[in-house]
């Protein structure tokens, strides 16, 4: 995946350097003086791809990082809320989302029609934007320690959406936290992990979330998801799906559609 990301960096560079080309020739024409002319020119194409280059390369270095870092599930979200709009349909109108930069998620929520959010966030939000305090400070985003239960009451959102929260919990705890996750929610909970073997959190966070994270296959949450007695809604992963390949969207999570509790 990361390799992916890597490949469209370089395909954006390629078809980005091609107008710096285009302008050197057009201004080493028009020089009177053409030594220093190129000289200049030189030096500000020099200049511009450094800049360029750097431009382009930084911004993808972040969408690498953060690809590699552990929000990765929690943007994920963002990317499939218009998916999500299409598998749930009216189930959207009363969403939770859990996990990291959930202000972020939240935002993102609030500007679609129809659509109340709410958002817990399970580690601090010590360096929370003003945007981000102002959701602490209406309600709607609360920080909450997930291995205890949630601070609201059964069924008190049609869908919760949790992404890159379940990772960092041992079996003992995901026992109590995923049924809490369904007793808060009364029409499905979406569940966003990371695939094993692609990302784990940087050093420097392992002290934040207490533990490494642990990427669990496909097999091991379906397995533990029966455990629980949560059963998958099929109808809304076809949907789902369905929605995916007409935008040829390809997650970098995997994403598992529950049934809540009856
Ligand atoms: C979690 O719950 C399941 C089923 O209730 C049980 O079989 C399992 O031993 C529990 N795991 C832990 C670590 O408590
Ligand atoms: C399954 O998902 C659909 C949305 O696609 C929703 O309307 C329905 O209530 C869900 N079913 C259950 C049993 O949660």
């Amino acid at each position: 995946m990361s390799r992916r990301q890597v490949g469209s960096t370089r395909r954006f560079v390629d078809t980005g350097s091609f107008p710096f080309a285009g302008s050197l020739h057009s201004k080493s024409r028009s020089s009177p003086l053409l030594s220093i002319g190129l000289i200049l020119v030189g030096a500000a194409l020099l200049i511009c791809l450094a800049y360029g280059g750097s431009g382009i390369f930084g911004g993808n270095k972040i969408a690498v990082s953060k690809v590699e870092g552990d929000f990765l599930c929690t943007s994920e979200v963002q990317r499939a809320i218009p998916l999500l709009k299409k598998a749930y349909g009216d189930s959207m109108r009363k969403v939770l989302h859990v996990g990291p930069d959930t202000c972020s998620v939240v935002s993102t929520l609030l500007q679609e029609e129809e659509t109340e959010a709410w958002g817990v966030e399970p580690y601090d939000i010590e360096d929370a934007d003003a945007s981000c305090k102002g959701l602490v400070r209406k309600g709607l985003v609360r920080v909450a320690d997930i291995k205890f239960p949630l601070p609201y009451r059964p069924k008190s959102f049609s869908l919760v959406v949790v992404s890159d929260a379940l990772d960092y919990l041992s079996p003992k705890y995901l026992n109590k936290t995923l049924p809490d996750l369904a007793r808060v929610s009364s029409e499905g909970i979406v569940v966003f992990t990371g695939f094993p073997g692609r990302q784990r959190a940087k050093v420097a966070e392992l002290s934040k979330f207490g533990r490494p994270a642990k990427m669990r296959s496909s097999s091991w949450w379906i397995r533990f998801f029966l455990q629980m007695s949560l059963e998958e809604n099929e109808s809304a992963g076809k949907k789902f799906e369905q929605a995916a390949s007409k935008k040829s969207y390809e997650p970098n999570c995997q994403i598992f559609h529950l049934k809540s509790y009856h």
